[in-house]
């Protein structure tokens, strides 16, 4: 990448905005007009079987590594799913993902699901609905899931900077990422069988608080998403199409004859590319260069990879994800929530934005590219299974051109709910908002500081801390002032 990134923010109006994104040879489509009021697309309620959903805006799962050390919300986690509340969203995707057991956190401040934490899930559930019932007069259509995970690879469930990572097979390159030698155990079918159990109990647990459905959790790097991926691991867990989804299919199983009311949803890393890292040659100690791939011409035909080219492993390849999703609906499974790569190890691809996180590199290319990449794969799934539900992921990064587009986006078919991540922390009602004809309030508008990763990379609890007024004058943001090198209070008014 040569030619500095044109700012969204300085694209005066739709046809800069269609122009831009035509230079980039990408298309994203983007309404000219914001119809307003009952007549707005994003407002048509849709049907789920028994479940209505009263709009088309959806709030994607968001952590917030806030949680108490058993595993139980703080109040940091309850304000954070009230503002989930204030999104007005016919749809909160899981809330945030939440642990079946201690050894499966992804760190040390991940809710999880067991019975001495029960009280307190109700509770962030409750507080939601309270909080969407005040602006509303009414939670009915509203649905609310919760995202049920094991991190896998990613399992850090005792210290912030300690890995302790299950893998279900060696990696090329991951493996070297987190210093595993050749001998480092791989999770064994027997422990599998016992993490299913608690896939089990702790959908029981969500259909007995309310919870409308649970997700399991299929993306980032996770376990389930790994297991997707086992193309290279022996046993019945791994190698063909049937036994790397045996997993899935076994805690559908498990769920269905333990909580049959309850429904079930996929979020699903619909494809992936190989793990970036920034540029050797252009970074500098404190500053890490654009992102590059890691060297793979080693290591064709990749095996190492869910929804990537094997021969280009850069390069997304939809067919597995089709075949995915057509057994999702064999096992009557509606609701897919769509995303990609993993925070880890392509951020760029998950959660495009302007500035890395810490532990990220430049982009390496424009983010709107990411955008458009997510939002094309969902339409092409999408139109594959018009009768299942399917959320898009990744339109933060539009910024100010967010409504224009999620309502294009809906009207024109490509997807069915629009997720809304990190602008959910910084504005949590903007498309409602948009949707209603109020003026845009631009100094709320989330501007991909990734300080919200940088934070919890560095032992701190997530949230927006240039521009959530919470975060202003507390000391965590002096202190990652001092990580990252930002005054947030010069930001803010960005
Ligand atoms: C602070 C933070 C926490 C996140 N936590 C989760 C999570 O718990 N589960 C999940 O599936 N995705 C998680 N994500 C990813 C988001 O759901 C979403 O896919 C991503 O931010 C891209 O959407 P956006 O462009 O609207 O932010 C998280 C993202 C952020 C920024
Ligand atoms: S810290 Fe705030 S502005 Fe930055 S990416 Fe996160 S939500 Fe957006």
């Amino acid at each position: 990448m040569t030619a500095p990134i044109v700012r969204v923010a300085s694209l005066k109006d739709v046809d800069h905005f269609q122009q831009h994104v035509r230079s980039l040879g990408c298309a994203i489509p983007c309404d000219r007009e914001i119809v307003t009021g009952e007549q707005s697309p994003l407002r048509q309620p849709l049907l789920c079987g028994r479940l209505r959903i009263t709009n088309r805006i959806a709030v994607q799962p968001m952590e917030g590594w806030d949680g108490a050390p058993d595993g139980n919300p703080t109040e940091l986690t309850i304000r954070r799913w009230k503002r989930f509340g204030q999104a007005r969203a016919g749809m909160i995707w899981g809330g945030e993902a939440v642990a079946v057991n201690h050894e499966g956190r992804a760190n040390p401040n991940q809710l999880v699901i067991a019975q001495h934490t029960r009280k307190g899930l109700a509770e962030l559930r409750k507080t939601l609905l309270d909080e969407y019932r005040t602006s509303m007069g009414s939670a009915e259509g509203v649905i609310v899931g919760l995202q049920l995970t094991h991190s896998g690879r990613y399992c850090r469930p005792n210290v912030h900077h300690r890995n302790e990572p299950k893998i279900l097979y060696r990696h090329p390159i991951l493996d070297r990422r987190l210093g595993l030698s050749s001998e480092y155990p791989v999770v064994t079918d027997g422990e599998i069988e016992r993490i299913i159990e608690d896939f089990h109990h702790g959908a029981m647990m969500a259909s007995q608080l309310g919870f409308d459905f649970v997700d399991i959790k299929h993306c980032h790097g996770y376990l389930a998403h790994e297991f997707l991926s086992a193309h290279t691991r022996e046993g019945k867990y791994g190698g063909t199409f049937e036994n790397r989804t045996r997993f899935l299919r076994e805690v559908v199983e498990g769920i269905r004859s333990q909580a049959p009311n309850l429904a079930i949803g996929v979020r699903l890393s619909a494809f992936d590319t190989v793990p970036f890292r920034p540029d050797p040659k252009l970074s500098a100690t404190t500053k890490p260069g654009p992102g590059v791939p890691e060297i793979y011409k080693d290591l064709l035909p990749y095996r190492w990879g869910f929804g990537v080219n094997e021969e280009n492993p850069t390069e997304p390849e939809l067919t597995e994800a089709l075949r995915f999703i057509s057994l999702l609906r064999e096992l009557n499974i509606r609701l897919v929530n769509l995303t990609a790569g993993s925070p880890y190890y392509n951020p760029h691809v998950q959660r495009p934005a302007l500035y890395p996180p810490s532990d990220g590199y430049l982009p390496p290319e424009d983010p709107l590219l990411g955008v458009a990449r997510q939002m094309e794969a969902t339409r092409q799934l999408k139109a594959q299974f018009p009768d299942m539900i399917f959320v898009g992921s990744a339109y933060t990064y539009l910024q100010e051109f967010l409504p224009a587009v999620a309502q294009a986006a809906v009207r024109e078919g490509w997807v069915d709910l629009v997720g809304l991540g990190r602008m959910v922390l910084t504005y949590p009602e903007f498309l409602w908002d948009a949707s209603e004809g109020h003026a845009m309030q631009r100094k709320r508008v989330c501007r991909t500081f990734s300080d919200c990763t940088t934070a919890p990379r560095n032992g701190l609890p997530s949230g927006c801390y240039p521009l959530d007024g919470y975060y202003k004058d507390s000391p965590l943001a002096e202190k990652l002032h001092l990580v990252k090198g930002i005054d947030p209070r010069k930001v803010a008014g960005v």
